[in-house]
């Protein structure tokens, strides 16, 4: 059985009335939510401190990926919000995480994670942009580049989870999204799928389920069996 705040819902929807309909839908079953750049660009920021207003913790997905100037002013304004957890790519460096961590200071509940290879990419991807490594061995190699960095944890693939922990060491927070259902259901998740109780088991913080949960018939009902694990 997972815990309330380690299952994180992200909610992935074109406007503020479908997202605060699944909130309300869901109440005490969640108390994590993850906003990304569509639901914030079309429902703007008002939506991310009125969860915070709720005592609703707000992972703001931005996946920051910009000169080290913008991506602290952008970590500030996360951080005024009230979110918990923001996204930075470790793809981008050293300099800009490094930013993006000092940028976080001021605020104490935020944490800075990197998103170390998006979910979604396999081996030939990487090598279409020239990486010649795996997509394990770029993990974990990108991973150590964000602990260098000061940030507080990673985003990677359930698949990836243990090789990290094994590498980070028990603090860093290891949030694995790609996350589905019991039962083998990974329909539209991705190359490096699992399920949230096996990517806990193996050493993440947290998981991330979408579609999983806001589009079932029974959100409440689904995301039991995330955390349930059946
Ligand atoms: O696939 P699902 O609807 O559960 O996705 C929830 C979130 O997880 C998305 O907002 C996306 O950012 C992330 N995700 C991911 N890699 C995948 C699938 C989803 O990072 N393969």
């Amino acid at each position: 059985m997972i815990n309330d705040s380690r299952a994180i819902v992200a909610l992935d929807f074109d406007g503020r009335a479908d997202a605060e309909a699944l909130v309300a839908r869901l109440g005490d079953a969640c108390g994590h939510y993850k906003i990304g750049l569509e639901l914030l660009t079309a429902a703007g920021p008002g939506l991310v401190e009125e969860l915070v207003g709720r005592g609703k913790e707000v992972f703001l997905d931005l996946k920051l990926f910009e000169i080290p100037d913008s991506v602290a002013g952008a970590v500030r304004a996360a951080g005024a919000l009230g979110a918990s957890m923001v996204t930075v790519h470790a793809m981008g460096g050293t300099g800009i995480m490094a930013a993006a961590v000092d940028a976080a200071r001021e605020f104490p509940g935020l944490r800075v994670l990197a998103l170390t290879v998006v979910t979604s990419m396999t081996g030939s991807d990487l090598a279409d942009i020239g990486i010649g490594a795996t997509t394990d061995e770029q993990v974990l190699r990108l991973a150590r580049l964000a602990m260098g960095a000061g940030c507080h944890g990673v985003i990677a693939s359930p698949r990836e989870a243990g090789a990290l922990r094994g590498v980070l060491g028990p603090r860093p927070l290891i949030v694995t999204p790609g996350v589905t259902l019991p039962g083998g259901e990974a329909g539209g998740h991705g190359a490096r799928a699992g399920t949230a109780q096996a990517a806990l088991a193996a050493g993440a913080s947290h998981v991330v389920v979408g579609r999983s949960v806001t589009r079932a018939a029974d959100p409440v009902a689904a995301l039991r069996r995330v955390r349930d694990g059946r």
